[in-house]
């Protein structure tokens, strides 16, 4: 698979099957995602790769909580600004849009919307997820890299055939993962990654993008 390919094909898929992805397949997209770029090579992502009875384990927690209606964990970081300015509260509304409708559901249906998000803490059923964690000594330039690292992983995977979806929604989960995978202190989970084979049932309308124009600026004779 070419890079074009691969980064065309690549999307954050919401729906995948049971079927195992193997440590070997694993072991091999994350050693190529180690060469991923990164400020004065500090390599500041920590990652854990977990399949099986502990994923397995994490997900029934986080089911629990989520069917319990236990409050989200505090943040360690703001997933988006309180006020989203133009165009980007524009761009979101936009992909709520595409996110729901392809699901039939409306923008008024908080439960059905509520029960499409939980998906995210059953990894969408998937049979392996990642979990990225920074040092919270580390600064904004450190968690841009980790957003490379992380992208390199998922084209990595689309060259093994496999799917993934990033999800910053675990962090308001972050006890629960922290209670199976026991990560040193000095870490913040940045996000989960589900990873797998693309059920075909799933139901999704591919996102749009912003016209060139609006987030490119050539500079320079042609
Ligand atoms: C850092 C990051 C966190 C994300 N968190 C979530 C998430 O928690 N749940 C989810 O369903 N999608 C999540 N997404 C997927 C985005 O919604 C998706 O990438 C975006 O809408 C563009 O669609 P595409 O990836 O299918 O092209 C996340 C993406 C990124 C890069």
């Amino acid at each position: 698979m070419d890079v074009y390919e691969a980064v065309t094909s690549r999307r954050a898929v919401r729906g995948f099957t049971g079927r195992p992805v193997s440590r070997e397949v694993l072991q091999r997209v994350l050693s190529a995602a180690a060469w991923a770029p990164s400020g004065s090579n500090l390599q500041p992502w920590h990652v854990y790769v977990v399949t099986g009875e502990p994923l397995a384990e994490i997900k029934r927690r986080a089911g629990a909580r989520l069917a319990a209606g236990e409050p989200w964990d505090e943040r360690e970081y703001e997933m988006y600004p309180a006020t989203l300015k133009s165009p980007y509260q524009e761009r979101r509304a936009a992909f709520g849009r595409e996110r729901y409708s392809a699901l039939g559901v409306t923008r008024e249906d908080w439960e059905a919307r509520q029960r499409a998000a939980s998906g995210n803490w059953q990894c969408f059923g998937a049979p392996a997820a990642l979990f990225c964690y920074v040092d919270r000594d580390l600064g904004r330039p450190q968690w841009s890299d980790l957003g490379m690292y992380l992208q390199t992983v998922m084209l990595l995977l689309r060259a093994e055939g496999l799917h993934s979806c990033p999800q910053m929604a675990w962090s308001v989960y972050r006890k629960t993962v922290a209670e199976i995978l026991r990560p040193p202190e000095e870490l913040i989970l940045f996000c989960g990654m589900s990873i797998g084979s693309q059920d075909a049932a799933e139901q999704y309308i591919r996102t749009g993008r912003a016209p060139l124009d609006e987030t490119v600026t050539f500079v320079g004779s042609r």
